[in-house]
């Protein structure tokens, strides 16, 4: 069966980029010319996704108007200026693509979304039976060269027949504890089993380096999972612990790792974007070079 539906969880508070994100959306922030999740829009149509659920909150409404392509400034463009109107048309239509959103809840008590499992939970009436991906809306995998991680883990998902399948990669000692790390079978990381995942584990308590990079596979039993995992002392439910119940339970788990040419770039924390803002700027076809002429003189200022 081909997979062809998507969940982009993009309700998060996003309070580790406050003040920017006071009103504007985290997954708005741009990078190069687009904003992060017209990044991730674009990763997972190259996987062969047509349909989009925005896992969203009150705030998120910006997400859900960047891509209409029916709004009043598209129309004026199109009476008006075609030359500009080129620069925002992604014929999301012609290319089959279609995009929906619901809301994720507040839970009783609480004053924030209830976590990534819940916002996984929304999408339940969305997927039905089929197996789907999950894109967090503030990170880009972002492929140079060669077939990209989302068709390599759909790919080892249908292989194996695997209930979850995680895109992961290698991060140093000082940053284990910032992520979820997970325990694969065997020393061959490039695709596969896992045995567990810790979170936000110190290094010294596993040998594994092997961090979640926000994009995912599921078959439809983890719905089952994330209404059986219990809420966090924040009331959160989330999506790891769920996924832990899989592994105890003996389903298949599997990572499969970005290769040498891919990378992700995370939007969650001030210094995660701005570096991923200056590697978009540095590429971009028009100005790149006059920025890395800009940077140069900044150093070369900087030392003097
Ligand atoms: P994060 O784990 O980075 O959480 O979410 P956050 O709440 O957005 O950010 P901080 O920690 O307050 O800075 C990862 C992705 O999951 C979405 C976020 O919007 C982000 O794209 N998310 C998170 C939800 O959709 N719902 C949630 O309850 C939590």
């Amino acid at each position: 069966m081909s997979i062809s539906k998507a969940i982009a969880p993009v309700a998060g508070l996003g309070t580790r980029l406050l003040p920017t994100t006071k009103v504007l959306p985290k997954e708005m922030l741009p990078v190069g010319r687009l904003p992060v999740i017209h990044h991730v829009v674009e990763e997972l149509i190259a996987a062969g996704i047509r349909q989009i659920l925005f896992v969203t909150a009150g705030n998120k409404g910006a997400i859900e108007d960047h891509f209409d392509e029916g709004s009043e400034l598209m129309r004026r463009l199109e009476a008006e200026q075609h030359e500009l109107l080129e620069t925002c048309r992604f014929q999301y239509r012609d290319r089959g693509v279609e995009f929906f959103s619901v809301r994720q809840r507040i839970a009783p008590g609480q004053n924030k979304p209830a976590g990534t499992g819940d916002a996984v939970a929304a999408g339940e009436a969305f997927v039905g039976d089929e197996p789907f991906v999950v894109a967090f809306g503030d990170s880009i995998v972002r492929t140079r060269a060669g077939k990209p991680l989302l068709q390599r883990m759909i790919a080892s998902h249908r292989e194996h027949n695997s209930a979850c399948t995680i895109g992961a990669y290698p991060v140093s000692d000082e940053l284990v504890h910032h992520y979820g790390i997970l325990i694969p079978e065997t020393s061959n990381t490039t695709d596969s089993k896992l045995t567990g995942i810790l979170e936000k584990p110190r290094p010294e308590q596993t040998t594994s380096r092997l961090a979640i990079s926000a994009r995912y596979i599921f078959s439809p039993d983890i719905f089952n999972r994330i209404r059986t995992t219990s809420p966090s002392s924040s009331g959160e439910i989330y999506l790891t612990d769920a996924i832990e119940a899989l592994i105890s339970a003996g389903e298949m788990v599997r990572a499969v790792c970005l290769s040498k040419d891919e990378k992700r770039c995370d939007i969650g924390n001030h210094l995660a974007y701005f570096q991923t803002f200056v590697d978009y700027a540095l590429d971009d076809p028009e100005w790149g070079e006059q920025i890395r002429t800009y940077m140069q003189q900044k150093l070369t200022e900087n030392r003097s």
